[in-house]
């Protein structure tokens, strides 16, 4: 049976200490909170159900897709494996998964979509101070074919302290979406880079730059998730980035029942942070959320074995969350309700 958690292991053996320690970045204890957060939650199986067929495929923005399971925006692959994104790519269409690739690939949008031109894809931005860089882009990749953009708004610009004796991470990788193709990437120069007055105000407008669907990923408060949807945003990811950014951060299973509610279903919710299996899926789901993403395993995976280990942690989560649903006598995305789940304290989070 392939392990998820053995992955990290096999990721940590392969890959260049500096390497391994960037992917496991944290804040405080703000990633083991995710995982804790999950686990807290306690699934309550529905009996004698029929459930002699068990599908696990969705709708997302309007488009139908084979599982509520998205490849969350993690930036710069080649240092996971040396074709990068374009293995990923491969992987995650194999899975039939949507791969949401980020603003900072190493690989331009349009080899991703030439590599898998099948491969249901959605973009990711951070605004930049020069928000004329952002904008091109999500239009380059809108005339590849990406179905949605996802604005990451957890990190806005601030002044980078540079770290004394760190080591660069690869100083030949590009970024070609962002920056144009002569440029070195200096990776501690990003952050500054980013606005840091983008307000809900330029919801709208960034929506209207492609009018594709636009989902703001990194909410973590009910009133701010509204905000978004009253601002034209399509949906909302709740995420605290892998808990790589907020010391003794809300963990995203807390912070998400708050959501939904504010939400009210008038856009989608996804949440992402510390999903480790199919279990935590159908809790995700249980909760309120339309889908997930998954930012850790897929990278683990890619370092572990490129398209083969992306396609396989996809694969064993869509696999263990069909397992589950049927185990908890669920059919169809669409039975998985608040019923299916409490709190390890209380008998239901409602
Ligand atoms: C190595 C790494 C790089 C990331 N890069 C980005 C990025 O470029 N854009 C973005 O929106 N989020 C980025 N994230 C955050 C992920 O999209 C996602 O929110 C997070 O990984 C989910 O938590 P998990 O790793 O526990 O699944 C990154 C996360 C990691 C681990």
């Amino acid at each position: 049976v392939f392990e998820i958690s053995s992955l990290e292991e096999e990721a940590r053996a392969r890959l260049d200490p500096v390497r391994f320690a960037y992917v496991s970045l944290a804040a405080g204890d703000s990633v083991t909170s995710n995982l804790a957060a999950w686990q807290d939650l306690r699934l309550r199986p529905r009996m004698l159900r029929d459930v002699r067929t068990v599908s696990t495929a969705t709708n997302l923005l309007g488009r139908p897709c084979k599982s509520p399971i998205l490849v969350a925006p993690t930036a710069m692959h080649r240092l996971a494996w040396e074709e990068g994104e374009l293995a990923t790519a491969r992987g995650a269409a194999k899975a039939g998964a949507i791969y949401v690739v980020s603003a900072q690939a190493t690989t331009s949008i349009e080899d991703i979509a030439e590599e898998a031109p099948t491969g249901p894809r959605w973009m990711q931005a951070y605004m930049m101070r020069d928000r004329g860089l952002t904008r091109a882009m999500l239009e380059r990749a809108a005339a590849v074919g990406c179905a949605a953009v996802v604005l990451t708004v957890d990190s806005p610009g601030f002044p980078h302290k540079r770290t004394a004796g760190r080591r660069p991470l690869n100083e030949n990788f590009r970024l070609p979406n962002l920056l144009p193709d002569d440029e070195a990437p200096d990776v501690e120069e990003m952050v500054p880079n980013y606005a840091a007055d983008l307000t809900f105000d330029d919801l709208a407008d960034i929506r209207a730059w492609t009018g594709l669907p636009l989902a703001v990923k990194g909410v973590l408060q009910g009133a701010d998730a509204a905000r978004c949807i009253d601002a034209g945003a399509d949906a909302v990811v709740v995420s605290n980035h892998g808990g790589r950014l907020v010391p003794d951060c809300i963990a995203t299973a807390t912070a998400l029942a708050e959501v939904v509610e504010s939400v009210a279903g008038r856009g989608e919710v996804y949440v992402d942070g510390g999903i480790r299996s199919g279990a935590d899926v159908l809790k995700a789901l249980a909760v309120g959320a339309r889908a997930v993403m998954v930012g850790r395993p897929v990278w683990w995976g890619l370092a572990a074995g490129g398209d083969e280990g992306v396609f396989a942690v996809l694969d064993t989560l869509r696999a263990e969350l069909e397992r589950t649903m049927a185990l908890c006598g669920v059919s169809a995305v669409g039975d998985i309700a608040n019923d299916l789940v409490c709190s390890a304290r209380r008998r239901s989070i409602t």
